[in-house]
């Protein structure tokens, strides 16, 4: 069930604790795009590692790329988006004030009462999910909704935008705007599909295999909103995994399974996760899901998985006029070599900020902690220990008595294995309960018994039991508890 009070909580957790920024906040945020701080970018990066790791190194069929956020136009004529990766808007025949149809109708209601307002909106999300643009039109006709401009209600008809974000390359003047035109990429995968044959030549691949990236991809997004869920710009992490044709849909359904085990090893529980098979499925596609998880906006898409067959390399190959084949040599049920072919694509296609927002919303816990006497909560965010930004926070009970130089000898042998952390200011209690809103698995208290016996208190982020240690332990403790794979 959606739960928006949960997501203002955890957007407000995460500004607070230096998870994630609106960026430029100074000059009230920019719309849709966010900065990680200090906790988020650890947060990130651990999860971006460990599906690197889940895919290379776990795969000996499956390396690696890093190919440039910018491409040659051509690329996104031959892969559709040029031509197909749009949204619609709208133009005010009286100023020639163009507008995208959600932000005029979105302005709108920001002045109505929030009941009139919800029902247009809501109405307003269905239209796009349907690509309703008559529909649309009707709304805005009906409400009367008036270009700022002109101040008059005479539209053109709804059409597409691109989501294509452009810019220009290079610095030679050009009377054609369009003869500079580059696109900031909106997915990673066509990196891959331009470099199927330098990866597979290089590295002397046989099919099936599979290249990964992850990297930063563009949308201009018509509804974006929902925080880290949808925005503007953003981190996918692709797999396309190239194939015999005739076994993609053998390979579609591994991969499905595949990708569901990595989501169930992240300790999220599968009533938490569904798919979504796609009954409408894209031109290029013969096979598509999407795995969805229950975010507190209700179940929504975290991962796609789609059989591209082979139309990237296809179109690639008509647009470029280079040949996209891979020559098989492997034998046919009648002996004979299958020969050249273009492979089939089998895609995993997961978005980072996506990811990041999942396990925020699964580890967010407000704890009601209070006794009789006294009122107490905890925020905890219950993060698996391999995904915490800081594993382990070391605390000398006082500033004095030798004790920082204990905690500082304990953070000198754990530093190198993991990202570790010492504080020596406030009560242990606060110290304990800001680890907990980071989401440390592991605080260990330096006292002064510590001085007598070299033991520590070691307290565990998720029951709060403490027990006491030989402090050569802790390192391996830690350790212990990140092992995943
Ligand atoms: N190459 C295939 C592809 O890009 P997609 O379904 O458009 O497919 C894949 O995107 C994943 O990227 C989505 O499942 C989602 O996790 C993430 N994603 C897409 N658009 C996003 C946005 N605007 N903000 C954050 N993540 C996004």
């Amino acid at each position: 069930m959606a739960n928006e009070n949960k997501l203002q909580d955890i957007i407000g957790h995460c500004k607070e604790y230096g998870f994630v920024f609106p960026s430029s906040e100074i000059y009230d945020g920019l719309g849709a795009v966010y900065d990680y701080g200090q906790y988020g970018v650890e947060l990130k990066r651990n999860i971006r590692d460990y599906w690197w790791r889940s895919m290379t190194q776990m795969h000996d069929n499956i390396v690696g790329l890093d190919a440039a956020i910018f491409m040659h136009p051509t690329v996104w004529k031959a892969s559709g988006h040029v031509d197909n990766f749009s949204d619609p808007m709208i133009d005010n025949k009286d100023s020639k004030k163009r507008y995208r149809v959600d932000h005029l109708i979105e302005g709108f209601v920001e002045n109505l009462d929030q009941e009139k307002a919800e029902a247009i909106i809501a109405a307003m999300e269905a239209l796009l999910a349907a690509d309703d643009f008559a529909g649309l039109k009707k709304l805005i006709e009906e409400n009367n909704i008036k270009c700022a401009v002109s101040g008059t209600c005479n539209w053109t008809d709804v059409r597409q935008f691109n989501l294509m974000f452009a810019t220009e390359f290079g610095a030679v003047a050009s009377d054609n705007p369009d003869d500079n035109k580059v696109y900031l990429r909106p997915e990673t995968a066509q990196g891959i599909f331009v470099n199927f044959l330098n990866v597979q030549k290089t590295g002397r691949m046989k099919i099936p295999f599979g290249i990964a990236q992850t990297g930063k991809a563009f949308r201009n997004e018509i509804v974006a909103r929902g925080f880290i869920f949808r925005m503007r710009e953003f981190e996918q992490m692709e797999m396309q995994f190239f194939v015999r044709p005739g076994t993609q849909k053998q390979w579609y359904e591994y991969w499905k399974e595949a990708r569901m085990k990595w989501h169930l090893s992240l300790g999220i529980s599968d009533a938490k996760y569904k798919f979504h098979d796609h009954v409408k499925l894209a031109h290029y596609a013969d096979a598509a899901c999407d795995i969805e998880y229950d975010f507190p906006m209700g179940f929504k898409e975290v991962e796609g998985i789609h059989s591209r067959t082979d139309f990237d390399l296809k179109q690639h190959q008509e647009y470029s006029k280079k040949k996209m084949q891979y020559f098989d040599n492997d034998l046919d049920e009648n002996g004979k070599p299958y020969g050249n072919y273009i492979p089939y694509v089998v895609e995993t296609s997961i978005g980072l900020d996506r990811t990041v927002m999942m396990i925020l919303s699964e580890a967010y816990e407000l704890q009601d902690l209070s006794t009789e006497d006294k009122k107490d909560d905890r925020v905890v965010l219950k993060f698996p220990p391999f995904l915490a930004p800081i594993k382990l926070a070391v605390l000398p009970l006082t500033k004095k008595d030798g004790l920082p130089e204990i905690a500082e000898a304990l953070m000198k042998e754990c530093r190198p294995h993991f990202r570790c952390f010492t504080e020596e200011k406030d009560t242990i209690g606060k110290r304990y309960r800001r680890q907990d809103a980071i989401g440390t698995p592991f605080c260990v208290t330096i006292d002064h018994q510590t001085k007598e016996d070299q033991t520590v208190t070691i307290r565990h982020r998720n029951s709060m039991l403490q027990e006491r240690v030989p402090m050569s332990d802790i390192k391996n403790i830690v350790l212990k508890n990140l092992e995943v794979l």
